[in-house]
Parts: C-alpha cells; sequence; structure tokens
C-alpha cells in the first residue's frame, strides 16, 4: 500500500465538511513534514502533530454532540483507541524509541487516517450536512 506521506493534500481527501477538511489537511501536511524531517527535528514535530491530532479528533467529537450524530459512542470509542495509541507512541519516543514513531507516522496513521476518513468521519459529514450544517 503506497503510504500516505507520499502524497499531497488532494481535494479528492475531503468529506464535504469543512471543519473536518481543514483538521484532515493538517495532519496530512504534518505527516508528510514528519517523513521529511531529520532525527533532530523530528520529537518536536511529533509534539506538534499529536497536539493537533488531539484537537482534530475534539472537534469532531464536538461536531457529533451539536448535530446529535446517532452512531457517536461508536466514533468516540475509536478516537479514545487512537488517543491512547498515540500517548503510547509519545511515551517510546520520550524514551528514546525514535524509530518506532517514525514506522508510525509513515505507515500506521496514514493507512488508520484513510480507513477512519472514508468510514466514520465521512459518515460524520454526511449527517451534519443532513441536519443543515
Ligand atoms: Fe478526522
Ligand atoms: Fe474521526
Amino acid at each position: 500500500m503506497p503510504a500516505l506521506t507520499a502524497l499531497a493534500w488532494d481535494p479528492s481527501l475531503e468529506v464535504g465538511n469543512p471543519v473536518i477538511d481543514a483538521d484532515h489537511k493538517e495532519t496530512v501536511e504534518q505527516l508528510a513534514a514528519l517523513a521529511a524531517v531529520d532525527d533532530a527535528g523530528f520529537p518536536a514535530l511529533f509534539a506538534a502533530f499529536a497536539d493537533h491530532l488531539r484537537e482534530h479528533l475534539a472537534r469532531e467529537e464536538e461536531l457529533m454532540v451539536t448535530y446529535g450524530f446517532p452512531p457517536y459512542p461508536i466514533h468516540k470509542h475509536e478516537h479514545d483507541r487512537v488517543r491512547l495509541e498515540l500517548e503510547g507512541v509519545e511515551k517510546r519516543l520520550a524514551a528514546g524509541n525514535l524509530m518506532l514513531a517514525r514506522g508510525y507516522v509513515r505507515e500506521v496513521v496514514p493507512e488508520w487516517f484513510i480507513n477512519h476518513k472514508n468510514t466514520m468521519d465521512a459518515a460524520t459529514a454526511a449527517w451534519i450536512r443532513s441536519r443543515g450544517g
């Protein structure tokens, strides 16, 4: 499977909600930056990526609550899983495991992002549109 980090942001990645799409664009750009940065610069960029990803997930949850998205608990549960996974990688990186963190942003996150965007995020955006948002 080609890595998402090999791609630039493209409008074909949009789900049709401006808040979600703006966060997704930022995530994709951060993944590309992480793939290109040297080892010395990696930890700071990873910290910024992790902070933004948590904000991105929280903003989607806020939208789901605002618009009464029925499968909110399922989407929230998946975000909780990602937050836990992210915390684990942050701890391993703080302990010096750069290779693990590089593999996470090069392979694990891009594959998760595309699948998650095409399913739960797309369904959330469609629901918000159906409710006039
Ligand atoms: Fe998302
Ligand atoms: Fe999501």
